[in-house]
């Protein structure tokens, strides 16, 4: 990475985020641009998150209609990071069953079921059953085992000359899932145009996006695609029927999968159809879209700083607590959802039983009771207790496999010059942090050489 880099065009420090004063804007205004999918298409309001932990720290945001995506009835926003990790610890008052966990409420009451089957989506106990069933893939011990492969497959992603970093980097989260899941490694691509499509179909680009090549898929993969459903925008594509291809290759992966694959336990845990089917969905999504928006969005925070990337140059042994600053800096998932159980108090609000509760990671994470000087990007900052992989019962599972993926990408990179050479593009998504587009120019350092002693 180049220390001469400029600041890049999307600046995510306060000041250029969503207009707070000398706008016009009515409060109302304001809480509609937490909500609204366009505003993280320019970036992430910060500057508004600071202003509401202090003055509004949980408030209702209302869900205006947005292009074919209906009204919705409004939601209790969490700012502050000690009421977020309050409400992710305590499914017993904030359910992640009863409504799902998107701020969008499924189509229908038929598509709010079939997600339900979801681990992501379930409460203890039923969660942790399911949780156990997966789990022995993702320990520390596993991803240690596998640390070497991730490294060796970083060091191959980059060459010299210009080059989009979103779609470089995409390929090792990809490549990583489908290992550790036991799907084919010419099916991998499979695996980023089923989390396209989840994930952005707040955005054009990406709703419809289709990048495996047909001839290079196995059987298996080319008859998934033959059955993928038209896109149609608008349809939320949480649903069995918009996601048809992704489960019959999930069936037909059953028919025998790679002994020691996550595939193979999850047919050895005695799932029922739709938990089976929910559980390719959920790893297909967030084993894949959230480092392929953390990767770059971590690149970029780097550029951005140069007096830290310098820093973290020096002393690579910050390699560990920069990727953690990287992931409170640009969380890749902004917010998550919740469904409060009761009538209960929070933040001195008084909260509805079946009410919608979204926490912001995002804001947690630059919380200034936590974080002293939270705007500042620090590679040496310890302790580092951000809130980017949850907290609760439902804390990422692939954590430790993210980190791994992390550490591999940015060691190998310090071996390179980045350069910006055009305008990174933002996701339109009021979920994921994404990038589309980060053009760069990359060329490999030569080593210093030191004058003899
Ligand atoms: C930097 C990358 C990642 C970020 C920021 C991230 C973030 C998150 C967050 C915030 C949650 C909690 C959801 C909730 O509270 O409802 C979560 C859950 C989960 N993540 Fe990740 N994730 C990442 C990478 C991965 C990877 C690589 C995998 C697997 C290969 C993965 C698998 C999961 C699973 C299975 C869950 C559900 C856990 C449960 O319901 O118990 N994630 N992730």
């Amino acid at each position: 990475m180049s220390e001469e880099t400029p600041r890049p065009p999307v600046d995510d420090t306060p000041g250029t985020a969503s207009p707070v004063d000398d706008t016009g804007h009515t409060q109302g205004d304001l809480r509609e641009d937490v909500f609204l999918p366009s505003t993280y298409e320019r970036a992430v309001p910060y500057e508004l998150f600071a202003r509401l932990r202090r003055e509004a720290p949980v408030c209702r945001i209302p869900e205006p209609a947005v292009g074919p995506w209906k009204e919705g009835p409004g939601y209790w926003a969490v700012f502050r990071h000690a009421d977020v990790k309050h409400v992710l610890r305590t499914p017993e008052d904030f359910s992640s069953h009863l409504g799902a966990t998107q701020i969008r409420d499924p189509d229908t009451p038929a598509d709010l079921e079939f997600v339900r089957a979801m681990m992501l989506n379930t409460d203890p106990p039923a969660h942790s059953r399911l949780r156990r069933i997966v789990a022995a893939a993702f320990t520390p011990r596993a991803v240690r085992a596998l640390e070497r492969e991730i490294a060796e497959r970083a060091r191959g992603l980059f060459a010299e000359g210009e080059c989009d970093f979103v779609e470089v980097a995409a390929d090792l989260p990809v490549w990583t899932l489908a290992h550790v899941m036991g799907v084919p490694d010419r099916d991998r691509r499979l695996l980023y145009d089923w989390a396209s499509r989840v994930i952005g179909y707040q955005d054009a680009d990406y709703a419809g996006l289709s990048t495996a090549e047909t001839d290079a898929l196995t059987p298996m993969g080319r008859q998934a695609v033959a059955r993928r459903p038209e896109p149609r925008p608008g349809v939320n594509p949480r649903s069995r029927a918009a996601l048809a291809d992704m489960f019959a290759y999930a069936h037909a992966l059953a028919v025998s999968p790679p002994g020691d694959s996550v595939m193979s336990a999850m047919l050895r845990g005695g799932l029922t159809e739709a938990e089976f089917e929910n559980m390719f969905f959920l790893f297909a999504v967030a084993g894949n879209e959230t480092l392929r928006n953390g990767i770059p969005g971590g690149l970029l925070t780097l550029l951005g700083h140069p007096g830290e990337l310098a820093r973290l140059r020096e002393d690579p042994s910050l390699l560990g607590p920069a990727v953690e600053e990287m992931l409170r800096f640009w969380p890749p998932v902004m917010d998550f959802r919740r469904t409060a159980t009761r009538d209960l108090t929070l933040g001195g609000q008084r909260i509805r039983r079946g009410d919608k509760v979204v926490v912001y990671h995002a804001s947690a994470n630059r919380d200034p009771s936590v974080f002293p000087d939270p705007d500042r990007f620090d590679v040496g900052r310890a302790p580092n207790d951000h809130v980017s992989f949850g907290a609760g019962p439902h804390l990422c599972l692939g954590a430790h496999l993210a980190r791994a993926q992390m550490r591999a990408v940015f060691g190998e990179l310090l071996s390179w010059d980045v350069t910006l050479t055009g305008a990174p593009r933002r996701l339109t998504s009021n979920f994921q942090n994404g990038l589309k587009h980060l053009p760069v120019r990359l060329r490999r350092r030569r080593a210093v050489s030191r004058p003899p002693a």
